[in-house]
């Protein structure tokens, strides 16, 4: 569909599909051939050598960092942890909330204490971004143990981000395959283009709102099961199956419904997702390691069943499918899921807003117009009706 005005034709992109909305050089994804890179790094390669904190580094700065330029990222993380102004609301929190709506609550409650609150510039900006990267999974875990009638436990300096973060969740230090395990998912989901989140922290930020603010929405639109809610539902879905042989007569009646399966398809890749080609490989070495792999074997098999009907359609796996039993084999509570997706996606968020920012303009689309014109005002006594 397409309006006409004085000057030129305007298209109508239903959910803005195929519209370019910014030029940016953080993540470029190749939806035909499967393939994401971040500043020019594949997704691959990152998995296999780097950490999460040198990806925050990459995504921020544009570079991989030195030696010395990691430490000191590093340190300033560890330095941002630490929560204070905000737990006595993560206390007051019922204890059924959903830790997706806690963490969106608590990032808006840190731009009111956040000491710099008043301070615009370029720098501050980004000390801001560090923050609420640095202290997500202390925001979490906090509210993960409080809900469960557990005091929270300190951060500890001697770990890195993703060690830092099981061990807060659970009270002791994970072991390596876990640490190493949580560090990848974190690199997996640390960008990814112009996403509805990602787009969401853009349109705030670009009315020149604050970071937080923009974080804040970011988080609200995470939080749908379109787009990072979907790793819950993958979870929810596998155990309502129950079993592989129930896998075909249950993914054939969803498709005759017309539902959706979860953690299948893609705005923009039409080939399987590489981030849930490298969760896939792990999911099954968590299965494998003596663990009850029931999970994956339906998982798997819903990918099978689905691909043989869809594939072709471009419905492959997205990297929400193998996160979910990956996380479950890590002793993750379901719901922890997506705010995990929130920790990772922060670095990113933050970058595009950063980016943004550097040559910014107003997001402001139009809508066409379907409602009546010309219509006559009549007086409340006068309408019909009671
Ligand atoms: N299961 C069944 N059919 C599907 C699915 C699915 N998961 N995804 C797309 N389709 C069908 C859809 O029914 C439609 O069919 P038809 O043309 O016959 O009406 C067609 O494919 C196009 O679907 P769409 O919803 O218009 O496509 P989109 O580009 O708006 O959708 C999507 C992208 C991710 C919203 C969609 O694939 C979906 O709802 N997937 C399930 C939720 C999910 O896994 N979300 C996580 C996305 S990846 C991680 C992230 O970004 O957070």
């Amino acid at each position: 569909m397409s309006i006409s005005t004085d000057s030129d034709e305007i298209k109508y992109a239903k959910g803005l599909e195929g519209v370019i909305a910014a030029i940016s050089g953080i993540s470029f994804i190749d939806g035909d051939q499967g393939i994401l890179v971040y500043r020019g790094f594949s997704i691959e390669t990152l998995s296999k050598h780097s950490n999460y904190e040198e990806i925050v580094f990459l995504l921020l700065y544009g570079q991989l960092p030195t030696r010395a330029q990691l430490k000191e990222l590093s340190d300033t993380m560890k330095e941002y942890r630490p929560i204070k102004f905000v737990m006595p609301a993560i206390r007051s929190f019922p204890k059924d909330a959903h830790p997706m709506d806690v963490v969106r609550s608590v990032v808006s409650l840190m731009g009111i204490y956040c000491p710099d609150k008043f301070d615009f510039s370029k720098d501050i900006k980004m000390q801001k971004v560090l923050r609420v990267v640095a202290k997500l999974p202390t925001i979490i875990a906090a509210y993960d143990r409080i809900r469960k009638g557990l005091e929270p436990i300190e951060p500890d300096n001697s770990l890195n981000h993703a060690e830092n973060f099981l061990y807060m969740l659970n009270g002791e230090k994970p072991d390596e395959l876990s640490a190493k395990i949580m560090d990848i998912m974190f690199i997996l989901h640390a960008d990814h283009g112009m996403n509805a989140s990602t787009f969401s922290s853009m349109v705030t930020i670009s009315t020149l709102s604050d970071v937080y603010s923009s974080i804040t929405a970011a988080i609200g639109t995470l939080k749908g099961p379109l787009h990072g809610g979907a790793n819950e539902r993958v979870l929810k879905m596998l155990g309502e199956i129950g079993s592989p042989e129930k896998v075909e007569a249950w993914v054939e009646e969803a498709l005759e419904e017309r539902r959706k399966i979860m953690g299948f398809g893609h705005r923009v890749y039409k080939a399987y997702d590489p981030r849930a080609k490298i969760l896939k490989k792990y999911a099954k070495k968590l299965g494998n390691n003596g663990e009850d792999n029931n999970l994956f074997e339906i998982g798997e098999k819903v990918e099978e069943i689905m691909l043989a009907k869809v594939g072709d359609k471009g419905i492959q796996p997205n990297v929400d499918f193998y996160s979910g039993i990956v996380l479950n084999h890590l002793g993750i509570t379901t719901d922890i899921f997506t705010p995990i997706f929130a920790i990772s996606r922060s670095a990113g968020w933050g970058s595009h807003i950063l980016e943004y920012l550097e040559s910014n303009r107003l997001f402001r689309p139009r809508a066409i117009y379907n409602g009546p014109y010309h219509q006559e005002y009549i007086e409340i006594e006068d309408r019909e009706g009671e």
